[in-house]
């Protein structure tokens, strides 16, 4: 099959003839229709995240849906031709963390080694080359993905490729933080630093949680222009650094219930810190470069304030995924303005290239598109 494989960061992915060894007993494999360029995959493609954890040559890719193309011997309830939305944290559903409902947070796989699938092999080859993979074995960025039985969740087959793979990232990690993880409830005044793939779904979720003001804060316009579209009440383009006095301004000087980081510096989680009110909750969901800290006041005992952090929108992606395209198909959650370009496998660098600058709400690439 054809894949893109990052040899080293801050080159040019190579769309190269692999080879993908699978799917095993409890695996599926999944004919590519669309997948999303994350900020995930950027933080490797420019090396902020490096080290041990994220071997090279790689394919990457971890925003995604598909086809069943095949299922592994001893998987139940899929069959070739379901449409399904891909995850990239696999779950035992056995573990504790499995078991009180936070499948998300599964360590039944034990210590995995990075780059690999959950049983610790590599299975993707440019001829005598082993190549790692990513997303929890998902791999993406190629026309086929082979995942853990957990990892592939069917879905409503009217649902088009592209909303369905937006949901495997970024919208599930979205909307997720604001309705799984803060819960945030009604009448809630809410702050959303970053407004790319992930800080767009935290606008929506928030919009669907019902909150009472929904303030989007970036530093491009144009990211600006597509919160306000989804629905956010207030946008502040934060290149002066104002904007967490601007977002107490517009809430009565308190600051607001809930401010969420969707870019993952630790300046911006300090700003959320800063802007959410007494008693108010702070939530890290964008993920920071190898090693960075985030540094709070000590004063937080009197202030009251909790800072959270999100995986993966704490999913339950057989609960979530469903309900998602649920509010897709009954017009509650707008995805089709949120895919702002679709490219070719082979143009990939091309997406990658436009979300460094920041040109789309969401870039998607179809691995089997011609
Ligand atoms: N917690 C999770 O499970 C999870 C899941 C997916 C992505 N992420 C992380 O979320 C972050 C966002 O991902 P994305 O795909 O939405 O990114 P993106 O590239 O689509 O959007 C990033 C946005 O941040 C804006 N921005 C950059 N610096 C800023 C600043 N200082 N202040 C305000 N806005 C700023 C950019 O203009 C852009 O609109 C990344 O760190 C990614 O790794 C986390
Ligand atoms: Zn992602
Ligand atoms: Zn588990």
């Amino acid at each position: 099959m054809r894949a893109a494989v990052l040899y080293q960061a801050n080159t040019p992915m190579q769309i190269e003839e692999v080879t993908l060894d699978g799917p095993r007993a409890d695996e599926v494999l999944v004919r590519v229709g669309a997948t999303g360029a994350c900020h995930s995959d950027y933080h490797v493609i420019d090396g902020s995240w490096n080290g041990p954890r994220y071997p090279l040559p790689a394919i990457l890719g971890h925003e995604a849906a598909g086809t069943v193309e095949k299922v592994g011997a001893d998987v139940r309830g899929l069959e070739k031709g379901d449409r399904v939305i891909l995850s990239f944290a696999p779950s035992c559903g056995r573990c504790r963390m499995c078991t009180i409902g936070q499948p998300h947070l599964c360590n039944g796989f034990g210590s995995r080694t990075p780059g690999t699938f959950v049983d610790g092999t590599r299975r993707h080859r440019k001829g005598d080359l082993e190549l790692a993979c990513f997303g929890g074995g998902m791999s993406s960025f190629a026309e086929l993905s082979c995942v853990h039985h957990s990892c592939a969740i069917k879905i409503n087959p009217e649902m088009p490729m592209t909303g369905a793979a937006l949901i495997g990232c970024a919208v599930m990690t979205g909307v997720g933080a604001v309705l799984n993880t803060a819960r945030v409830e009604p009448g809630a005044t809410v702050a959303v630093f970053a407004t790319g793939g992930v800080g767009l779904s935290v606008v929506q979720g928030a919009v669907l949680a019902n909150a009472s003001k929904v303030i989007a804060v970036d530093l491009l316009d144009n990211k600006l222009a597509h919160a306000r579209n989804l629905g956010a009440t207030h946008t502040i383009n934060n290149r002066d650094g104002e904007a967490v006095a601007e977002i107490r301004e517009l809430t009565d000087g308190q600051g607001v219930d809930y401010a969420f980081d969707a870019i993952g510096n630790p300046r911006v989680s300090r700003a959320c810190y800063d802007a959410v009110r007494r008693g108010g909750t702070a939530v890290i969901v964008g993920m920071a470069p190898t090693g960075a800290e985030i540094s709070i006041p000590a004063t937080i005992p009197g202030e009251e304030k909790t800072v959270k952090g999100c995986f993966y929108g704490s999913t339950r992606p057989v609960v979530d995924f469903p309900r998602l395209v649920d509010f897709y198909m009954n017009g509650r959650l707008k995805l089709d303005q949120m895919v702002t370009k679709t490219y070719k496998l082979a143009e990939i660098n091309e997406a990658f290239a436009a979300l460094g600058r920041g040109d789309n709400a969401r870039g998607l690439i179809e691995p089997n598109g011609s």
